[in-house]
Parts: C-alpha cells; sequence; structure tokens
C-alpha cells in the first residue's frame, strides 16, 4: 500500500542549456518543471532537503570524455542531494526516512529504493553527508591517507584550505598529529583556518608569492601537498616540497574554466624523487565506513566541525556554481543548496 505525506506533485530542476566556452554564465542553465509520479511497488517519492554545489561538475558541462559522462543539453545536471521520503511503496524506506542521492539538481523525484542510501540525521544534519560525512570528507582522507600517505609528525600543505575538501584536510591532518600549512584568498577566510580550524600557519595565496609564503610557514619545506587548485601553487609546492615528498592531486580548480599550463618546474620531481599521484574519490568508496568509523565520533565530540555556506532554494543553485569556480568565492567549507526543512 501507498504510505504517504504531503506529497509534491510537480518538482522544478535544473538543466544545461547549453555549453560553456570558456567561463559558464547563468544563460548556460534553464529551470523546468515536470510532474512528479506516485511511486510504483519498489520506489519511493523523496523531496530533497539540501543538494551539493561540486566544483568539478563545470568539467561535465564540456562535452569531452572523462571519468564521468558529460551533462547532456536539456537535460538534469546531476549532483548530490539528500532529501526526505514523503511517499514509500518499498518497506526497507518508510516515510519520514532521509536519503542519500545522486539523482540530479531536482526538488524532488521518484526512484528505486535499491539506488538510495540511508543517512542518519540523529548523527548529524542531513547537509553534513554532503560535507565532511559524505564525499567530501572521505576525498580529504583518501587523499591524506590513501594517495599521500601521511604520517604522524609530518607537514603539510593544501590549497583551497577554506573550502570544504580543504577544511577537512586541515582538520583530518591536524588530529593526525601533523603541522598544517593552507591557503586562502581572503583575510575572512585565513582568519577562519587560523583560528578555528587552528591551523599552523594560513596564508592570502594572493597576497605576494605563495612559495615566499610557504618559505617562511614551513622553512625546512613541506612533506606533503594536498592539491586541489592547480597553478602557481602547484608550481610553488613542488619547489617547497623535500626529497621523497608527495602530493595528493585532487583538483586543479585554477584551469577548469581556462585551462592553466602545467608547472614550470616539473623536472623537480626527479631530482626530489617526488611522487605525484592523481585520485577521484569514487574509486575510495569502499573505504567509506573506516572513514566513518573515525569521523563521526570526531564530529561527535566537537573535534572535527562541519561548516557550510548556504544558498536558498533551487533558483540559487547555478549562481552557487558560478561562484565557486572564482578566486575569491564566497564560500567557507561546504556549498550547500537548501531546499526545504
Ligand atoms: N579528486 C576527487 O575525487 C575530488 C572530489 C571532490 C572535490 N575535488 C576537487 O577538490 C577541490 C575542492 O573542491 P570542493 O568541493 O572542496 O570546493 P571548495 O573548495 O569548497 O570550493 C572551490 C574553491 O576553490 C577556490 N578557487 C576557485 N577558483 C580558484 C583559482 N582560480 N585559484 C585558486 N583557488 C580557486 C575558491 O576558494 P578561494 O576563494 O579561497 O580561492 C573556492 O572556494 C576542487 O578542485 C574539486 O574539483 C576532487
Amino acid at each position: 500500500m501507498l504510505e504517504r505525506i504531503l506529497m509534491p506533485t510537480h518538482s522544478r530542476e535544473v538543466r544545461l542549456a547549453s555549453r560553456p566556452k570558456g567561463e559558464p554564465t547563468l544563460d548556460n542553465f534553464a529551470f523546468a518543471t515536470v510532474e512528479v509520479p506516485d511511486p510504483r511497488p519498489g520506489e519511493v517519492l523523496v523531496r530533497n532537503v539540501c543538494m551539493s554545489v561540486d566544483p568539478y561538475m563545470r568539467g561535465r558541462m564540456n562535452d569531452s570524455k572523462s571519468y564521468v559522462p558529460p551533462f547532456q543539453i536539456g537535460h538534469p545536471l546531476e549532483g548530490g542531494a539528500v532529501g526526505r521520503v514523503v511517499a514509500s511503496q518499498d518497506k526497507r524506506l518508510p516515510v519520514g526516512t532521509y536519503v542519500q542521492s545522486f539523482l540530479g539538481w531536482r526538488e524532488a523525484f521518484v526512484a528505486p529504493a535499491a539506488n538510495l542510501q540511508i543517512v542518519d540525521v540523529g548523527v548529524a544534519p542531513p547537509s553534513a553527508y554532503l560535507g565532511i560525512l559524505g564525499i567530501t570528507g572521505l576525498t580529504a582522507w583518501a587523499g591524506l591517507f590513501r594517495i599521500a600517505n601521511l604520517k604522524r609528525d609530518e607537514t603539510v600543505f593544501v590549497s583551497g584550505g577554506a573550502g570544504a575538501v580543504g577544511s577537512a584536510v586541515c582538520q583530518l591532518a591536524r588530529l593526525h598529529g601533523c603541522r598544517v600549512l593552507a591557503s586562502a584568498s581572503s583575510e575572512e577566510k585565513v582568519a577562519y583556518l587560523r583560528d578555528v580550524l587552528k591551523v599552523e600557519y594560513a596564508f592570502n595565496y594572493r597576497e605576494g608569492n605563495p612559495l615566499d609564503q610557504l618559505k617562511t610557514g614551513a622553512p625546512n619545506g613541506i612533506d606533503v601537498y594536498f592539491d586541489n587548485t592547480g597553478g602557481p601553487q602547484l608550481e610553488a609546492a613542488l619547489y617547497a616540497l623535500r626529497t621523497h615528498g608527495r602530493v595528493a592531486l585532487c583538483g586543479g580548480i585554477s584551469g577548469y574554466n581556462t585551462p592553466v599550463p602545467g608547472p614550470r618546474n616539473l623536472m623537480l620531481a626527479i631530482g626530489k624523487r617526488l611522487r605525484l599521484e592523481g585520485f577521484i574519490v569514487s574509486d575510495f568508496l569502499k573505504d567509506l565506513p573506516a572513514f566513518l568509523a573515525e569521523a563521526v565520533p570526531a564530529l561527535r565530540s566537537g573535534k572535527l566541525i562541519h561548516r557550510e555556506t548556504v544558498v536558498h532554494g533551487i533558483d540559487a543553485a547555478p549562481a552557487a556554481l558560478l561562484d565557486l569556480l572564482h578566486s575569491g568565492a564566497s564560500n567557507i567549507g561546504k556549498m550547500i543548496v537548501h531546499l526545504a526543512d
């Protein structure tokens, strides 16, 4: 029998209207309202309460081959979301259950219950599963411990330090007994890194030369660079890395709109025996339980914090994505679109 509470009959969704050349604009997005059917046996109807805004979505706006297929023009943008089951035809997901999905930037949808993951909102608010307890946190963890093999007492530098992944990197590395240097684009973000996340050295990468900052913050060099940006900060990190240093290549956001040339000093990797390794978090989903076993108690005890920047309503989602893709972005922590309580 269909179990239901206040069921939406229509849902607004964000679609790709056209492919950007260089910097995207709001014209590259379109909105549409679609009917939401009743769920059939084995299905549930979910009303999303929050959606994730992720820089990698920029790459999917291009028509190019990558590790994930491009968004299709006229179709909804795929994106992470957490929502609440409001009608159910599956005993595993009764009405009221909170679930995580990857089924598009939309207000509501019907899907097979088997395609959705339950999230425990008794542990943390729904949006935390898009941030510190979700892909964001796992990305930081995998990059530090599976790719860079971070060891206690080492010195790690992370660019994009005040963003979602970056602020998780700062916290996880500090909890591991490491010394952390982090960069961001404004005094407010630097103060957040220094005063709230308690990193040992935070700097504004837009003021002066990042290498001078790294020399000041780590006169003996760094062991690990967690790269969120590529560009000039990757180049500076290659100079600052010690022999046998490691680089976790997580993202290259400085080149997402307009590609930037690779580091001019890559040859340093030979003499210093550096290891640079790219990674994609989806290869580490099997590690999510191990990560959560560490992260949930740390969040509960206050050793980890989840900070987010929230915009309201689905209409605000495209502008939030465009914002993230700029140096000087407004977000501290995870960028979230709030849709419903
Ligand atoms: N490999 C993976 O599986 C994986 C998974 C998730 C995320 N990522 C990558 O990780 C990085 C961080 O993602 P996130 O979700 O945590 O986003 P985020 O850091 O919360 O937001 C992006 C940040 O990038 C910075 N930025 C934008 N343009 C820049 C530029 N030209 N130069 C330097 N910094 C710039 C902005 O911070 P400032 O204003 O402080 O510069 C902005 O806040 C991205 O590169 C993303 O693609 C990779």
